[in-house]
């Protein structure tokens, strides 16, 4: 069945006012961490994410899923949801189990912590791959093939005899296969559909731009902060005249608390050099048109300043020729004393 439905998924995607939304892999994601202090307290922790997007966590204290957006369900009902809550809590319960029960035979000295990631990746053809690892302090020791776990080649004696007890158990691999290869793209296609006005919104970035003394007087660290954007691609760059400057910096970009994303990029420059720069950025809720914020240049505020000011100037002059017209009229003006009397004769001394 599924299948059947990726091509198709694919002709409609294609077909629809959104071409761009799926040029990339998307991908959906579960990682489960468990932290054993010691053989008879552990903690854990799971999370659901679409590409960078958490969309459900899960705690082993309660064993329920939160979902954080409207949509994380996708087309998963309630029955479907309780069934992969309950397979969540058990595959847990289970690996607790075992990693106690062989502590010591792996040589996993307390206090350890095992990671295990599983989903699957839609590529734009319509393609889907779908992956599962485990590893142990932060370093992979199996991965997930076909049907059976893989040691990877640095793990080592260790991940060949974890490799080897897990692959025993013949219901749990073939509940990981599924879940991966059946389930995982079943619930991805389903997100796609049901959080389509969310993950296709566009929403415009704020830029403004800062300096700063970097780290003498002599130099100066330019900063470009764009904020509030989604999606994610953009390109935003330091430029003088229609001249990228290759030297620009770029920092991580970072989620803000809303989903959307914020970045700098930095320029550093001589104190004398930082005339006629100016940052562009390029993203697609613009619409082509980039905003560009000029370093040297009067700013917005000045210009409303100028906007609110000029109108006002105007009316100030108006009114003072109303005055000067209408006062002739009705009051004698001041007669001016003639301007010899104000001044002293150079030459002449006071009588
Ligand atoms: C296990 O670790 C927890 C948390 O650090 C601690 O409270 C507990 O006493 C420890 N138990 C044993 C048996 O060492």
């Amino acid at each position: 069945m599924l299948y059947l439905q990726i091509p198709l998924l694919a002709v409609l995607l294609a077909g629809g006012d959104n071409e761009d939304a799926f040029q990339e892999p998307i991908s959906l994601q579960g990682n489960y961490i468990s932290y054993l202090y010691n053989h008879s307290w552990a903690q854990s922790w799971g999370s659901v994410w679409l590409d960078e997007m958490q969309i459900q966590s899960w705690e082993s204290n309660s064993g329920s899923i939160t979902f954080l957006r409207p949509w994380a369900k996708s087309n998963f009902n309630n029955k479907e949801m309780t069934i992969v809550e309950k397979l969540a809590h058990l595959g847990h319960i289970e690996l607790l189990h075992t990693l106690r029960n062989y502590a010591s035979e792996w040589k996993l000295g307390y206090p350890f912590e095992i990671q295990i990631t599983g989903g699957c990746e839609l590529h734009p053809g319509g393609h889907m791959v779908s992956f599962s690892q485990l590893a142990y302090e932060g370093s992979e020791l199996l991965s997930f093939q076909n049907s059976s776990w893989v040691p990877s080649p640095e793990g080592g004696t260790r991940a060949q005899q974890i490799g080897t007890v897990l692959n025993q158990r013949n219901v749990s691999n073939k509940l990981t296969l599924e879940m991966i290869s059946n389930a995982c793209p079943r619930f991805l296609l389903g997100l796609l559909d049901a959080g389509k006005a969310d993950l296709q919104r566009q929403v415009k970035p704020e830029a403004w731009l800062s300096t700063r003394p970097n780290p003498g007087p002599d130099h100066q660290l330019l900063v470009c902060h764009v904020s509030g954007f989604y999606p994610k691609p953009i390109s935003v760059m330091w430029m003088r005249g229609e001249q990228a400057q290759q030297s620009s910096q770029q920092s991580d970009i970072l989620p803000n608390a809303d989903g959307t994303w914020y970045l700098r990029i930095f320029l550093d420059v001589e104190a004398t050099e930082t005339s006629g720069l100016s940052c562009r950025v390029t993203h697609s809720s613009l619409e082509g048109q980039d905003i560009i914020l000029y370093l040297d240049r009067p700013n917005s505020k000045g210009l409303i300043i100028l906007a609110v000011m000029l109108p006002l100037l105007l009316l100030l002059t108006g009114l003072a020729f109303w005055l000067k017209k209408h006062w002739t009229h009705c009051v004698p003006p001041p007669t001016l004393l003639p301007l010899e009397r104000f001044q002293q004769p150079r030459d002449s001394k006071p009588t």
